[in-house]
């Protein structure tokens, strides 16, 4: 192996962690601008921008979503907290004004907003980060999702895919090791064989028992092995298709 290529970026990047837990110092309205600008500027398919953010300062609409999300208590408390929609409202209004009729309901346009969305949400966790902010993602408020689209009046052709909460963190904590290079790196094919699961879930399990909060006895392999186990947001599929994702 050859010496390990590192600059700011990539360090920023290695150090990141999920935060849940802020300093009560607000974030100014001109960071979370500078947030969405450079989140803005993720590569885009077709240059379709397909997304929309909605941030969310209201308490009592926060207080409901972190109850239906969970309850997570950091959807209501953190400085920050934002919807990220997967967006073909927008594309549609396009068609409108171009008198075109938009062909709605394809499995692909919802592959291309929600890959679109999340590229430029992880964009604005690399932004926050910089600026010292830590911040974690919110899939919990996929686990009523109508409501949520209720609350924050969300048309058809949109979807909220996950919500972000940022702040500035209270406290240092452990990083989360990740599966090594050598698991996901495949060279020229598909290496059924590899990887060795149980090493990582050594890893896994020293992270988990050692970390110093949540102490817990597990492994990789359990925790996703009972994740996978059970139904996950069944009513997702008639959900999307009444907001007008088909899945054709
Ligand atoms: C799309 C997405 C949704 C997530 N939803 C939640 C969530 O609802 N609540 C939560 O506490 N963490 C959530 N997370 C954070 C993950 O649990 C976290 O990234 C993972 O455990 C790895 O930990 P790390 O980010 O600290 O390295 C989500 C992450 C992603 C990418």
């Amino acid at each position: 192996m050859g010496k390990k290529i590192t600059n700011p970026v990539i360090e920023l990047l290695n150090r990141h962690r999920s935060v849940r837990k802020y300093r009560s110092e607000p974030v100014a309205d001109e960071m979370v601008e500078a947030i969405i600008e450079a989140a803005g500027r993720a590569a885009t398919s077709n240059f379709i921008q397909a997304y929309s953010v909605i941030r969310v300062r209201n308490t009592a609409i926060r207080k409901q979503i972190a109850r239906l999300a969970g309850p997570q208590e950091w959807v209501e408390t953190s400085p920050v907290f934002m919807v990220f929609c997967a967006d073909l409202n927008r594309p549609k209004n396009a068609c409108i004004l171009e008198d075109t009729r938009m062909d709605a309901g394809y499995t692909e346009q919802f592959i291309i907003a929600t890959v679109d969305v999340s590229l430029m949400a992880q964009n604005a966790m690399i932004a926050a980060e910089s600026l010292g902010l830590g911040g974690v993602y919110i899939g919990g408020i996929r686990n009523d999702p109508q409501t949520v689209c209720d609350l924050l009046k969300i048309p058809d052709h949109v979807y909220p895919v996950f919500g972000l909460c940022l702040g500035f963190p209270l406290r240092e904590q452990e990083q989360k090791p990740r599966m090594p290079v050598s698991m996901v790196l495949k060279e020229e094919i598909y290496h059924e064989d590899e990887p060795d699961l149980s090493a990582y879930n050594r890893t896994c399990e020293g992270y988990y028992r050692h970390r110093s909060r949540g102490a817990r006895q597990d492994t990789w392999t359990g925790q996703i092995s009972r994740m996978m186990d059970r139904p996950s947001r069944p009513h997702m599929r008639e959900f999307l298709n009444r907001k007008g994702f088909e899945f054709k």
